[in-house]
């Protein structure tokens, strides 16, 4: 028998316990062994919960119980959790872990000390298996391009708006629905979906980036009339994650984006995540299900119980020696994407053309142009060809320095 500590019994904890009650006998013979969850740690031992196990609020009396093979984190936070892991992991104990937070920061200090078992194929798009697709399935390749959308929430709330639903009550539903991070900023901000990332990342390059040295932005400036103009000109908006490899530069970035209805990740909605990866051997794979919920991620926390159980240990972030290639991070400025932009100005003489003079002048050609009348503004809205990120940023700089035009300009990468 493997015996189960929980500490955090929350949305994806209880649904661990629940899980792992239905489906008992499966489970067991999968593993080879009865899997029993023996403790759970919570902050509030009188909050009501649906399911029926010892709790206690010392999580030592988890990391340090010697009848205890497996740890499962599932309480959030960066410092705290890392205190509780290293704490399992000090004192032998296998850990599996649904926090990407914990490991955007902390990825390879507990690659260091774990000399046990390490599980974390819930931190990544929820239910779906990636973490194993890309360190194990896509071993033989050379990676070459991630690109996903990574956060549930993100994708919800931008599906919904699309029937013409306020953001805010959209949000406030993927929170009563368990996709939320209990700061939900980390989910619209585009953080959670840049912590997933950066692990994908290191599996993919070895690269230790932290979320602090990379392009991170949300989905809280998108209005209906980005999604009317994406509409017009036949794209979707989508909060993306991407990784890039372009010679010996790995180019990370999360931001809202722009791109044409056809491609099979536009056409993913709701909760749903999607995560194209192309290897160099195998060309574009896809992988394709629900990104966040308690069940999704319990489905993947599980694989993970198994997998340990069954007395499998795959090197954690999957090199089992140091990779011969010195990767960099590409700097932010060098990043070449094209741009939609929306810029609202005075109705005026002459506007346009001092707008369309700057683009020009930092080099910057524009694709489409469409102008909408709006209250007492002018909404003008460009897309651009491909230019670096540094031309586009003094460019919109400059404009914005206008008296007759209203700050700020809103702007989305296109990729295609
Ligand atoms: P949650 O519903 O807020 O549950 C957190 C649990 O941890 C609660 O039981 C809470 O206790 C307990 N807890 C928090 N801080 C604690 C502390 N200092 N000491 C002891 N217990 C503590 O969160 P969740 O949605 O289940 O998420 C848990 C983890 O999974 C997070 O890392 C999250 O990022 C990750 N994750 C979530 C999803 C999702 O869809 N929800 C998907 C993938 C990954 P009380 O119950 O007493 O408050
Ligand atoms: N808050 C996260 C999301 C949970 O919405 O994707 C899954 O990691």
């Amino acid at each position: 028998m493997i015996k189960i500590g929980i500490i955090g019994v929350g949305t994806v904890g209880e649904a661990v316990v629940k899980n792992l009650k239905k489906n008992k006998e499966i489970i067991k013979a999968r593993a080879g062994k009865e899997i029993k969850v023996v403790k759970g740690v919570v902050r509030d031992l009188n909050k009501k919960r649906d399911i029926n196990i010892p709790l206690t609020t010392d999580y030592k009396e988890v990391t340090q119980d010697p009848e205890i093979d497996i740890v499962v984190e599932l309480m959030g936070g960066v410092e705290s959790a890392y205190k509780v892991v290293k704490d399992a992991l000090i004192h032998k104990k296998a850990v599996v872990t649904a926090n990407k937070a914990l490991l955007a920061y902390h990825r390879f200090e507990l690659q260091k000390l774990a000399s046990t078992p390490f599980g974390y194929e819930a931190s990544v798009a929820g239910g779906i298996p990636i973490i194993k697709a890309l360190r194990d399935g896509l071993s033989a390749n050379d990676i070459i391009e991630i690109k996903g959308i990574i956060n549930g929430t993100c994708n919800y709330i931008l599906s919904e708006m699309k029937k013409g639903r306020d953001y805010q009550e959209v949000l406030k539903e993927a929170q009563k629905l368990g996709y939320a991070e209990a700061n939900p900023t980390f989910d619209v901000g585009g953080y959670d979906a840049a912590h997933k990332l950066l692990i994908l990342a290191s599996i993919a390059y070895n690269i230790d980036a932290k979320p602090e040295d990379i392009l991170i932005e949300g989905i809280e400036n998108i209005n209906l009339m980005d999604i009317e103009f994406a509409k017009e000109f036949g794209y979707e908006i989508k909060l993306l994650g991407i990784a890039k490899k372009i010679d010996n530069k790995i180019e990370l970035r999360v931001h809202p984006t722009l791109i044409k209805k056809e491609e099979m990740i536009a056409k993913v909605d709701g909760v749903m995540n999607a995560v194209s990866v192309i290897g160099d051997t195998v060309g574009e794979t896809m992988y394709y299900g629900p990104g966040a919920g308690g069940d999704a991620t319990a489905s993947a926390v599980i694989s993970d119980i198994i997998e340990i159980a069954r007395g499998i240990k795959a090197p954690m972030l999957g090199f089992k020696l140091p990779l011969n290639k010195n990767y960099k991070l590409k700097e932010i400025d060098e990043i070449e994407s094209k741009y939609y932009l929306r810029i609202a100005t005075k109705d005026k003489v002459g506007v346009l053309n001092k707008i369309t003079n700057v683009l020009a002048k930092h080099n910057i050609s524009i694709e489409t142009f469409l102008q909408k009348p709006k209250d007492n503004f002018a909404k003008l809205l460009f897309s651009t060809h491909k230019c670096k990120e540094k031309e586009i940023k003094k460019a919109i700089k400059e404009i914005e320095a206008f008296d007759f035009v209203l700050k700020p300009i809103n702007y989305i990468r296109i990729e295609e």
